[in-house]
């Protein structure tokens, strides 16, 4: 039976979530070990699809899943295959709602995997139109940040409306990723965020200021300078918090980071629970950071050296 995969993975942000949204720049890593895969079959039986969410006709999607539903009819539509038809499996490892990328994951993985079934070319710019029609469905006002970082295999450098390039890392420290267990909520605390830039005069120059870090942050990253690197991550972590999109767990995980050696600490993605990402040294200090997250009730954490990510592969 003929059968075909798409596949993408997690992502996170380095710099710049919620500031990107007005057109401030971000730094994205992608997290290839972390992966969602679509894979498609031929059918004799309509169009199904599974999910860890979802067994049944494509027709059938609950409202929860109308995203996906979405993305699925407009891709089959754009290749002339509506009524043909299939059965689609999604696998994700990513944790949902966490800020790690996981929706845009998806509708990557499932552009690619059907265009790959039907035996089409697609082009970047096209897979990343594509996958932006389930996240407007999803988060509302989607910067296109998630599903460039998902189908990436290099850290970038993202600015809202362009193109976005790789950028070079020189670096020897490590990354903990650290899933609180609760829920982000990236559609509420973009909302948020916006309602802070109607209400509060200050909100403005906290989003330059995320911008700005950004900034400094990939000069930090392209000369090795580590120690100012986890600075721009407290700054920006400071202002993330100002700006109400943080969570206590995340804060009390940022302060247990930073008492247990690492350099640097703040949230990553839409916030209001999700993921806490800690800059540190060395491998054993990650490990410790790691550990006193999981026992301060951290549900997961990954190491992710710093230095392997800006290799293809
Ligand atoms: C979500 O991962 C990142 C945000 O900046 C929203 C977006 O860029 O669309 C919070």
């Amino acid at each position: 039976q003929k059968s075909t995969t798409g596949q993408s993975h997690a992502k996170i942000i380095f710099f710049g979530e919620h500031s990107v949204v007005y057109g401030q720049p971000a730094i994205c890593l992608p997290i290839s070990k972390i992966k969602t895969v679509v894979s498609i079959k031929s059918s004799s039986e309509g169009q199904q699809v599974s999910s860890r969410y979802f067994t049944g006709f494509l027709s059938e999607m609950p409202e929860s899943q109308t995203g996906i539903q979405l993305l699925i009819k407009t891709v089959l539509t754009e290749l002339n295959q509506e009524k043909t038809p299939f059965g689609l499996t999604i696998t994700s490892e990513i944790p949902a709602e966490r800020g790690m990328g996981s929706s845009a994951a998806t509708a990557v993985a499932i552009v690619r995997a059907f265009f790959h079934f039907f035996k089409q070319p697609l082009s970047h710019t096209e897979l990343l139109r594509l996958a932006d029609v389930s996240e407007q469905y999803i988060h509302g006002n989607p910067s296109g940040l998630d599903a460039a970082t998902v189908s990436s295999q290099t850290p970038i450098w993202f600015v809202r409306g362009r193109r976005p390039q790789a950028i070079p890392i020189k670096q020897n420290t490590f990354l903990v990723i650290a899933d609180t267990g609760i829920m982000g909520q990236t559609g509420l605390a973009v909302q948020h965020v916006k309602s802070q830039l109607a209400s509060d005069p200050q909100a403005e120059a906290a989003i330059e200021s995320l911008g700005k870090y950004a900034k400094q942050a990939r000069h930090c990253l392209a000369i090795g300078d580590s120690k100012k690197l986890g600075l721009l991550m407290n700054h920006s972590q400071t202002i993330l918090s100002k700006l109400g999109v943080s969570h206590p767990t995340l804060d009390l995980f940022a302060n247990l980071s930073l008492s247990n050696g690492a350099l640097g600490a703040k949230l990553t993605g839409g916030g209001m629970g999700g993921c806490l990402i800690s800059l540190t040294p060395d491998k054993p200090s990650a490990e410790k950071v790691a550990t006193v997250l999981e026992k301060h009730g951290a549900i997961h954490t990954w190491i992710e050296p710093l230095v392997t990510l800006n290799r293809k592969g």
